[in-house]
């Protein structure tokens, strides 16, 4: 019998079965940043009976844009368009929590206010792309935020958090992963403040914890989770000492009581294999950190997600690139089906191509 398909308990939420949607930046919104029509038809064909889905990141505010097209969470405008995405996931049975995202440096000085440049524990800037209007452009220098900012960008979270629950979410997960913001802070390679906020991993854990407890004061521990990517070198990411960085945060996080730890493997470099066939070091090495809910994720496959719910290293697994291209993605598993190939070109932007237009086993088989 499958581990991955017996009930398991999310918060106060009880589960299916332990196959989740990963968070998934696809860039279909409408302008004003507002949930799309099509991202409705997205977000419903992905929704099963009984299981969870987080939904892509979600800027908290327009300084933690870095993806032109992602929705956003930053006004009020944006929580009706919400409210048709979690009434779809709630009348086919699912439920769903909403990442709440601040890029940080990962950004460019198009997609600020004013053409400011982007915000970060320090001035050091990360290699790679942000995503403006006008196509992809390498990240802009970044300034390292005064002391006095912080606790304004803690309370974009909070209000974050807040406008999520009036738009009908089972909960929210605080984006911690893969070189945003609340790593940056976290891992040494980007952070030499020297103020509360910097050196000791006490205080280079602040941020992230702060913005947990803010997220916690909207909706209590039970409905909040965190990602984290331990070792993670996406966004030029580094830490001098990562098992003692990400054990701490997961000892504190238990602490704090959240629902879930959603742990992204280091073998994926944001969303790139880089080490086939490496174990799931990380959820191994935290799980006995962590007492409640374990969320494993980065290039599991059938028969590894078996293997990991049933080993209890992790209580759930999280696809992302599988639950692109299979729409009935728990169901093909359930099944023993085989999976649809996904698209790499249409994951970023576009239209229904690459998006909704996936078909089911069923549709797939009856062609
Ligand atoms: C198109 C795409 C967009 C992604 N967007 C996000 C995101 O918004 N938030 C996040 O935490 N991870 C994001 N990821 C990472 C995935 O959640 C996941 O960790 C990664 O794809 C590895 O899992 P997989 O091997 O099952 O695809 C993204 C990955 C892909 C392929």
């Amino acid at each position: 019998m499958s581990r991955l398909f017996t009930p398991t308990q999310v918060g106060p939420y009880r589960l299916s079965h332990r196959i989740v949607m990963a968070p998934l930046t696809r860039m279909r919104s409408d302008p004003g940043d507002i949930p799309s029509d099509l991202m409705v038809k997205y977000y419903t064909q992905r929704a099963s009976d009984g299981g969870l889905i987080v939904s892509e990141a979600t800027p908290v505010s327009i300084r933690g844009y870095g993806y032109a097209g992602a929705p956003g969470i930053y006004s009020d405008t944006q929580i009706a368009g919400w409210q048709r995405v979690t009434d779809a996931v709630h009348a086919n049975g699912g439920r769903i929590f909403l990442q709440l995202w601040h890029v940080g440096r990962q950004s460019h000085v198009d997609l600020q206010p004013n053409g400011e440049a982007p915000v970060a524990p320090s001035a050091i800037a990360a290699e790679g792309h942000a995503y403006t209007k006008r196509g992809e452009a390498p990240f802009s220098m970044p300034r390292a935020l005064e002391l006095r900012e912080i606790p304004g960008i803690i309370e974009e979270f909070r209000s974050g958090a807040e406008r999520a629950l009036r738009a009908g979410f089972d909960g929210v997960e605080i984006h911690g992963a893969n070189g945003y913001l609340p790593d940056q802070f976290l891992q040494d390679g980007t952070n030499e403040r020297t103020d509360e906020y910097g050196g000791p991993i006490e205080n280079r854990a602040r941020f992230l914890l702060e913005v947990t407890q803010a997220a916690i004061s909207v909706w209590g521990s039970d409905r909040v989770g965190v990602r984290i990517s331990p070792s993670g070198t996406y966004g030029s990411m580094s830490d001098s000492n990562p098992p003692a960085t990400f054990g701490y945060v997961t000892t504190e996080l238990d602490r704090l009581g959240i629902a879930y730890l959603h742990v992204v493997e280091p073998r994926i470099k944001g969303t790139e294999e880089i080490s086939h066939g490496q174990a799931p070091i990380a959820t191994q090495h935290l799980r006995p950190k962590f007492s409640r809910t374990l969320i494993a994720a980065g290039g599991f496959a059938p028969a590894s997600a078996e293997a990991i719910v049933t080993s209890g290293d992790a209580d759930l697994v999280a696809f992302g690139r599988h639950f692109i291209s299979n729409p009935d993605l728990p169901e093909r598993l359930r099944r023993g089906l085989p999976l649809s190939r996904y698209d790499r070109s249409t994951f970023y932007g576009g239209d229904a191509r690459g998006y909704t237009d996936y078909p089911t086993a069923d549709l797939a088989s009856a062609a």
